[in-house]
């Protein structure tokens, strides 16, 4: 199959262009590098020592995504493409707005008129909002958002239901992510947030690193175990075979909007992850305890069995291997 993987330079574009082209499928990259760079192209052919086709253009070009559907046969899409920083998305909620969904839509328009119709949508566990229970299992409540990425991952899920609902030859699949860290093995590719990082996992290696003084817990007061915030951290290279994985299952079966949980269904706390990076690295990493982050869940875990059932898949790299992974991407690029 020939899939095209628009934003496939950026973090979990390029591990799930490796994945891809190790389980023999053909691809083609589209990527404007708004938040991504040159050399992971260069690191997805070293590591699997294959060729793919590149086209640099932004998706929301019409004409030039145009072009690529008009020249290359492509059988389904994934689409990586869209900004996902929550707190940029508090601030430019209109670039939020129009890259993510402006975007999307640019590309299934484009899907339609070239009869593209299997697409595969990165989604996130945001959708959920403050959960009701956890275990999350796929048909909890949605919605409920608390910044304008979320909000997008939310529309664009109702964008394709009602695609699907209007014509159900589409096959489409929403994978809603849990907390995607870790980096590929090799150390090649990883995530490079822009600025100061937001996250867990790209702050703690940048104080193991000594570019930040300490981490600030946000907050210890919640209902969990230890009181810290507690999320189902997913190891990259799992979340890209989550794909694989459900392209299989679009490929086999088809008509049908699938929608599946990609987590480890194991929930650790803030205070979890630093024992554990600090174990699996030998690094310190200081922290104090500071308030609450607005908009912060206590607990967010994935039930991940629908997809282990459905796709025959299930995460099995551990916390250590992430931590382990995300230090050893860090300092490969700090030589
Ligand atoms: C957020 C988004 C999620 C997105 C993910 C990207 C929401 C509500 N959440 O998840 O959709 O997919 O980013 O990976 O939209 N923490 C600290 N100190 C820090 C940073 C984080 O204590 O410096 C804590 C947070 O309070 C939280 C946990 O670590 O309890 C995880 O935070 P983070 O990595 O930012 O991810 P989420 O907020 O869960």
């Amino acid at each position: 199959m020939k899939i095209l993987l628009p934003g496939g330079a950026g973090y979990i574009g390029s591990h799930t262009a490796i994945e891809l082209l190790n389980a023999g499928e053909e691809i083609i990259i589209i990527d404007n590098f708004a938040n991504s760079n040159k050399k992971s192209l260069e690191a997805i052919k070293e590591i699997t020592g294959k060729d793919f086709k590149f086209c640099e253009l932004n998706y929301l070009d019409e004409e030039k995504l145009d072009k690529v559907f008009e020249e290359n046969k492509i059988d389904a899409v994934m689409n990586f493409a869209g900004f996902k920083s929550v707190g940029e998305s508090v601030k430019n909620p209109i670039e939020y707005y129009k890259n993510n969904i402006s975007g999307a839509l640019t590309l299934l328009e484009t899907m339609k008129k070239h009869n593209v119709k299997k697409f595969i949508f990165s989604s996130s566990a945001t959708v959920y909002g403050d959960p009701e229970k956890v275990p999350i299992t796929e048909d909890s409540k949605t919605g409920g958002t608390t910044n304008p990425y979320g909000t997008t991952k939310y529309y664009i899920e109702q964008i394709l239901k009602d695609i699907y609902n209007s014509d159900p030859t589409w096959d489409i699949c929403i994978l809603r992510y849990f907390n995607p860290v870790g980096a590929h093995k090799s150390g090649l590719i990883g995530e490079e947030p822009r600025g100061i990082p937001n996250n867990l996992m790209p702050y703690i290696v940048r104080v193991a690193a000594g570019e930040l003084k300490e981490l600030s817990v946000f907050g210890n007061d919640y209902n969990t175990k230890d009181g810290t915030g507690v999320r189902d951290f997913i190891h990259v290279v799992d979340l890209a075979k989550g794909h694989v994985a459900a392209l299989s299952k679009l490929k086999k079966e088809g008509k049908g909007l699938f929608i599946y949980n990609l987590g480890t269904g194991k929930g650790y706390s803030v205070l979890d992850m630093v024992k554990s990076f600090e174990k699996a690295t030998n690094q310190k990493v200081p922290y104090k305890i500071t308030p609450r982050r607005p908009g912060d869940i206590a607990e967010c875990y994935a039930d991940p069995k629908k997809a282990k059932e459905e796709l025959g898949w299930e995460a099995t790299k551990t916390l250590e291997d992430m931590c382990r992974d995300s230090w050893n991407y860090i300092k490969s690029q700090n030589k």
